[in-house]
């Protein structure tokens, strides 16, 4: 998406042909830079650090470090070392085992003189098929918010509340929960997003809001305790948010704090809908609450809040007090009937098993063998 009028993408290989450019999201919203990615080691510690984050971005990452591993070393050892080291990086989102598996099921057969080359081509067709997965899924979502645009007066804004952040910097482009909420944009309907700030990262403050602003999309960032009290009021007119893992029953486990805005909107009849990429289906799980391992994040990201002072440093203040004991739980899961319907790139789906299954056969082939 645009950046001061200027298109770019969270990830891309450098013009160099073999180093990897992304967006360092550890500085945003107040600086904008690039780091460059020249090891396996320095995607590792990208994914580790979340200089990149998201469930999409993770997986093309690793992918790109796979390929990074290759050009050094394409022995049978290095790939499952690549693998093992990568796959370590976060527990949650599913799509950084699913991006792995696809480079390794390609790599393995090869002879390790020709694996560097595929290598970097099965890493661009991930990050290609990332971009067009989020573009199918923006023009079903289009059609969510269309439907809602048609029921307003003329002049009313549809109000979309998100939480955290999928948009274009989670992917590699157009973002999941935000690409129908851009294709809206593009076509001149009047929305507005609610941006949920998402503590203790803030993702939604810091990323969500800096990517909608600098794409021209109005929002307002809330504190995560409104959407409640802007459904009573009928200030939200769906909920759209992203996904870290769905699994074969159409769980949804996403960023903390996501489950009690699928309760609040239930309790309001507001539509919450789950904007899935098909690599983030996990069919080898069933229930999401028991089966899906939750980060635990470091006590720091809520015992301390970074800001930029008034004159322009980047300062970190402690806000609990020294000795509290902290939870730091980073994903939660919302059961399938909360939710009103999965947008993916094949359609919206209803959350569960035959829906999923029947749009994604080979996906659930593939998990059984
Ligand atoms: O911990 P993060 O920042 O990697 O969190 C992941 C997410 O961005 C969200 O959970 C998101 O909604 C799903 S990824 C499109």
């Amino acid at each position: 998406m645009k950046v001061d009028g200027r298109h770019i993408r969270s990830i891309w290989l450098e013009p160099d042909g073999w180093s990897i450019g992304a967006v360092d999201q550890r500085r945003l919203p107040h600086d904008f830079v690039v780091a460059r990615l020249t090891s396996c080691d320095s995607a590792v510690d990208a994914i580790r650090s979340m200089l990149v984050r998201g469930a999409p971005l993770i997986g093309a990452t690793a992918a790109y470090g796979m390929a990074l591993a290759m050009r050094t070393d394409a022995s049978d050892t290095a790939l499952n070392h690549a693998y093992k080291t990568l796959i370590a990086t976060r527990p949650t989102a599913i799509n950084l085992q699913w991006a792995l598996d696809a480079m390794r099921s390609v790599l393995r057969p090869l002879p390790p003189s020709e694996r560097a080359a595929v290598a970097y081509s099965r890493a661009a067709e991930i990050a290609e098929q990332d971009i067009a997965i989020n573009k199918g899924i923006g023009q079903h979502g289009l059609a969510l918010i269309e439907a809602v645009a048609a029921t307003k007066k003329p002049g009313e804004r549809v109000n979309v509340l998100t939480h955290c952040n999928a948009g274009w910097l989670a992917t590699v482009d157009w973002g999941t929960a935000t690409a129908p909420i851009y294709l809206a944009h593009e076509h001149g309907h009047a929305v507005h997003v609610w941006v949920d700030e998402t503590r203790p990262r803030n993702q939604g403050a810091s990323l969500t809001a800096w990517e909608l602003g600098h794409h021209g999309v109005p929002h307002t960032v809330i504190p995560d305790n409104t959407g409640g009290h802007l459904m009573q009021h009928e200030l939200v007119d769906l909920v759209i948010v992203g996904t870290d893992r769905v699994t074969a029953n159409g769980d949804v486990c996403n960023k903390i704090g996501t489950y009690l805005k699928a309760l609040a909107a239930r309790d309001n009849g507001v539509p919450f809908y789950v904007a899935l990429p098909s690599p983030t289906i996990d069919f080898s799980v069933d229930d999401g609450i028991s089966e899906i391992p939750i980060e635990q994040r470091s006590a720091e990201e809520v015992t301390d809040m970074t800001g930029r002072t008034a004159d322009g440093r980047i300062e970190t203040v402690r806000i609990v007090p020294e000795g509290s004991p902290v939870a730091n739980y980073g994903f939660d899961v919302t059961p399938a009937r909360l939710v009103t319907g999965l947008i993916t790139e094949r359609g919206v789906l209803k959350a569960d098993r035959t829906a999923l299954s029947t749009a994604f056969p080979e996906r659930r082939a593939a998990a059984a063998e």
